[in-house]
């Protein structure tokens, strides 16, 4: 007879465009749990701050944006037709919005401020009460879910990150050049793993996945090895 098996919070950390989502969402559909794009919920506050002028470059209109976050709503709605899970915002679907370079370009100075990160990290910590979650970002194994029963550390060259992305974007039509790509990569990097309140960092429990020379396939078959060896 199977046993019973545990209902755990799984975390995947990582620099960006690593392809931490992709994996993540993989894992949660084989385990029919709910995956959680965290990155996502930094990028609908950053649309938001673009949205109602509350930045422009590096200034911020703090006093503005903390009156907005006490009202925000940020939802993860999976679209009927394309099975796919979007964001999101305020009743608004901002899925689209959320990926470009516009707010690519600006969510690290948002994710940055720490009244920000506290009112995230709180909603984050509400989605995994019940376990059974699979969520993705830069400080889950280490601040919003530090017993996380399993959590991994993803990364890959910056090369083959801009890579990725640059396919990406240019195949939904979007105009950009692959140095802004490898550029916008490498200032997200510093700047995570720079910041004050919660950088970028491997948690020491964490199982690190370099993926530079691994397909999907692969990364996937790996990572499910672990996680059923830890849930059986
Ligand atoms: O995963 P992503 O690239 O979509 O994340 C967008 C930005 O949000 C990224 O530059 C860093 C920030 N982020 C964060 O600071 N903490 C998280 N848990 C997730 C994302």
């Amino acid at each position: 007879m199977k046993e019973k098996t545990k209902d755990i919070i799984i975390a995947f950390d990582g620099h960006s465009s690593c392809g931490k989502s992709t994996v993540a969402k993989a894992v949660a559909k084989e385990l029919n749990y709910t995956f959680i794009d965290s990155g996502a919920m930094y990028r609908a506050i950053t649309y938001l701050a673009l949205e109602q002028k509350l930045i422009n470059g590096k200034k911020i209109d703090i006093a503005n944006l903390k009156t907005a976050l006490n009202s925000v709503q940020i939802k993860f709605i999976k679209n009927k037709r394309t099975e796919k899970q979007e964001t999101w915002l305020n009743g608004k679907n901002i899925e689209r919005e959320i990926r470009g370079i516009k707010v690519s370009d600006s969510v690290s100075y948002i994710s940055e401020l720490d009244f920000v990160r506290e009112k995230l990290v709180a909603l984050q910590q509400e989605m995994g009460v019940n376990k059974k979650i699979v969520m993705d970002g830069r400080d889950i194994g280490t601040v919003v879910f530090p017993d996380a029963e399993l959590k991994f550390f993803m990364t890959a060259s910056a090369d083959v990150r801009a890579q990725r992305r640059y396919k990406e974007l240019t195949e939904k039509g979007e105009k950009v050049t692959f140095e802004e790509i490898k550029q916008n990569i490498e200032k997200r990097d510093y700047i995570d793993q720079n910041r004050d309140i919660s950088p970028l960092k491997k948690a020491d429990d964490a199982i690190l996945l370099d993926n530079s020379n691994l397909t999907r396939e692969e990364q996937l078959d790996w990572v499910m090895e672990k996680i059923l060896s830890y849930r059986f």
